[in-house]
């Protein structure tokens, strides 16, 4: 999500009178994290509570001999391309999100299919931050915006600088002219292990082959709200759209329990794992029939042990699935 921006951003950046009481803590568990979602957004029948304007596409990942020097994990190890199923998404729980809408994330998830009908799953977002640092102050953050009121959606960003990261770093990018044009960051810390059993802290940033590319204010107030999906159709048309799977190698000090905290990344050295490329689109029911799950991860990727929103994502996302598909 997310934010996956779950919030409108005049409410991460605008200057509110102080103070009013926000809860000071929270205890959030998947449940209390879906419903403050739902209290947010709305709750839609049969629909994701978060990211649930997107659409389900198709391709095949091809890595380089270099991700297989980093990670055994099956698909970093091919020898031939990996079939994947992938989706696009905008942040949030509005089924009608615009996708003109500067101060939202774009998603990419990924299903790579690792033989056997098992896959491995990465999820990516267009910021290299998420809005909060642990499960409790996620709960907060949407608990605060739930309310409407100014002054406790103030008092909130007030005294948790680090949630308004995101916000701040959408708003300084131009709006994406497509999902195709945009890089997209896994947001969390993970462990690759190699075949040797030498480890290396990585995260994973996706850079679009065909450039980043973003609209013009005036541009994006001309667009259609659902512009995003007929426009990867039509490039699809012409040919596959391509990202750039890339391992930013961490060093010691760099953050790995905290996703809202940026990594120098330009002071890192980055290896390329492989060339994601989406072919096609696919029926949304495909996408719509599980979950993409960040810790479904696969013997040589380990997730941030110490990272407290990791494991909560599975929850929420099962919490969510439950709800959709009844
Ligand atoms: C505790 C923190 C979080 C909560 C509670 C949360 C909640 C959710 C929920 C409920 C869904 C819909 C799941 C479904 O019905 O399939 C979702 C989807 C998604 N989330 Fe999160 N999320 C969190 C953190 C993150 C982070 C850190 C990222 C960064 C990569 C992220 C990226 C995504 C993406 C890309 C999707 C769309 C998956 C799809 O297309 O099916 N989320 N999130």
């Amino acid at each position: 999500m997310i934010f996956k921006r779950l919030v409108p951003a005049a409410m991460f950046v605008a200057a509110f009178s102080l103070p009013a009481a926000v809860p000071a803590h929270a205890e959030a568990d998947a449940e209390s994290l879906v419903n403050a979602l739902n209290a947010v957004f709305g709750a839609h029948d049969g629909v994701r509570a978060a990211h649930t304007h997107g659409f389900c596409v198709k391709g095949n990942f091809t890595p380089t001999a270099e991700a297989a020097s980093l990670s055994k994990a099956p698909h970093f190890n091919s020898k031939t391309p990996v079939n994947l199923i992938g989706r696009f998404s905008m942040g949030g729980g509005n089924p009608a999100a615009p996708d003109f809408q500067k101060d939202n994330v774009r998603g990419i998830a990924l299903h790579f299919d690792i033989g056997n009908g098992n896959t491995t799953d990465l999820l990516m977002i267009s910021a290299p931050v998420f809005v909060a640092k642990d499960p409790d102050q996620f709960l907060s953050l949407l608990t605060a915006v739930a309310t409407k009121d100014k002054e406790k959606i103030g008092a909130f960003f007030q005294a948790n600088p680090n949630s308004t990261r995101q916000a701040q770093w959408l708003n300084a990018r131009p709006v994406p002219a497509s999902f195709a044009t945009v890089n997209y960051w896994g947001i969390h810390a993970f462990t690759f292990t190699n075949a040797e059993g030498k480890t290396q802290v990585i995260k994973y940033k996706a850079l679009p082959v065909a450039g980043e590319v973003g609209l013009t204010d005036e541009e994006a107030k001309a667009k259609d709200p659902d512009f995003y999906r007929p426009e990867l159709a039509e490039r699809l048309a012409k040919g596959p759209v391509q990202f750039t799977l890339t391992a930013i190698l961490g060093e010691p000090g760099d953050p790995v329990d905290n996703p809202t905290e940026l990594w120098p990344e330009d002071q890192r050295k980055s290896v390329t794992l492989g060339t994601i490329s989406i072919t096609g689109t696919e029926d949304d029911k495909t996408c719509d029939a599980g979950i993409f799950d960040p810790t479904l991860v696969v013997d040589g990727i380990e997730g941030p042990a110490n990272d407290t929103i990791f494991p909560m994502r599975s929850a929420a996302y099962a919490v969510s699935f439950g709800r959709r598909a009844k």
